[in-house]
């Protein structure tokens, strides 16, 4: 039997749990933040879908100003595409022939950049390329000191962009980086001295890409944890920030980050009240993740999250007498990025009522 929805106009506190629920208004706020911040900076937002998952949340981000997506994966980059997105950022390099045959299909339906740090990335590209109608739009990943993917800066970059353009079916777009490191520097101003010194990795290649007479468009690099300060620099052309839309407790407590709003919680049920200092709610590791940040309880300074096992969350009564059995309990995400991921439907609200729901579609695209 099929999962039976709840009516629109349903009372938030009546939907079954445990459920993922998204505060509009707050979310609209958050939106309309970064993307004012970003305006007054004259640069551009290219949200990271990784932690949306949602073609709905992607059309509110686009309609308030998003020139674009940042993709974690191929799969994410098909799924938009399906629903008309066309210039997204495909950040994983793309590696296999299964992944190169996606891609020439992926070209028929959209424009998609694809990201590069080594020349067996360009010889694929160019196979890719030579089946498709239009140019490939290429960046080069610089490391900026994460020690993930990305070659380091300078020459080795130079070198790649001069390959690229060589290859007639291939169109050098620029660089990306992502301080992803940086993010927890506890100290405000070492964390602003900190992601300068990496961008200047950025810049560095950039002026030397100029140098040799290969304009260098587009620079991509920042996200939630640090799109302030790295939209301040004046290097980065767009900025990647996506999951800050919908807030988190590693966003604020980890990064520091202000100004924005929780607009995503977990609705549970207390389930047990085994005895006085407990309370086990019907939501675990399955629902929501304690990674990098144990989640909060909403709006109660009378209860802690404990820990979680798969299926149960374990509340610690800070202040008797606690909630009774059948009580709601929202929690705040730890992480969103690995919560969202874990649901099929957002239950949108307003004003305490459901007024729309909004499934996951790219659940599960970690292809
Ligand atoms: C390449 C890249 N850009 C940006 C981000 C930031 O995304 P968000 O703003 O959703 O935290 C990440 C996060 O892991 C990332 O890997």
């Amino acid at each position: 039997m099929a999962k039976r929805m709840p009516a629109i106009r349903t009372r938030l506190d009546d939907l079954d749990t445990p459920c993922l629920v998204i505060d509009r208004d707050a979310l609209d706020r958050n939106i309309g933040r970064i993307s004012q911040f970003l305006a007054e900076r004259g640069v551009r937002w290219r949200p990271h879908f990784k932690s949306y998952k949602s073609v709905e949340l992607v059309r509110r981000v686009l309609a308030a100003g998003a020139v674009g997506v940042t993709c974690a994966k191929l799969g994410e980059a098909e799924l938009l595409a399906d629903h008309g997105v066309s210039d997204l950022l495909i950040v994983s390099p793309l590696a296999g022939r299964a992944k190169i045959e996606r891609l020439v299909e992926l070209r028929e339906r959209a424009d998609p950049i694809v990201v590069v740090d080594h020349v067996d990335h360009i010889v694929a590209l160019e196979h890719a390329a030579a089946r498709g109608r239009s140019p490939i739009r290429v960046v080069i990943e610089i490391d900026l000191g994460l020690q993930r993917c990305g070659v380091l800066p300078g020459t080795a970059a130079v070198e790649l962009a001069q390959r690229i353009g060589q290859s007639p079916g291939l169109q050098f777009e620029g660089l990306m980086g992502w301080e992803g490191h940086l993010l927890t520097i506890a100290d405000a101003e070492e964390k602003k001295r900190r992601i300068a010194e990496a961008l200047q990795g950025l810049a560095h290649t950039r002026d030397m890409l100029r140098k040799t007479g290969i304009p260098c468009p587009t620079i991509s690099a920042g996200g939630t944890g640090s799109y302030q300060i790295t939209a301040d620099l004046g290097i980065a052309t767009e900025i990647e920030a996506g999951g800050g839309v919908l807030m988190d407790l590693f966003y604020r407590e980890k990064c520091g980050v202000q100004g924005l709003e929780f607009a995503l919680s977990v609705q549970t049920t207390v389930i047990s009240r085994p005895c006085p200092e407990r309370a086990v709610i019907d939501a675990g590791r399955k629902t929501l993740s304690p990674d990098l940040h144990l989640p909060a309880v909403d709006g109660r300074d009378d209860l802690a999250v404990q820990w979680l096992s798969a299926e149960h969350g374990v509340l610690r009564i800070v202040r008797p007498p606690g909630p009774a059995i059948g009580d709601v309990v929202r929690l705040i995400p730890g992480y969103g990025d690995w919560t969202t991921m874990l649901h099929d439907h957002y239950f949108v609200g307003q004003n305490g009522r459901l007024v729309e729901i909004w499934p996951l579609q790219a659940r599960g695209r970690l292809d």
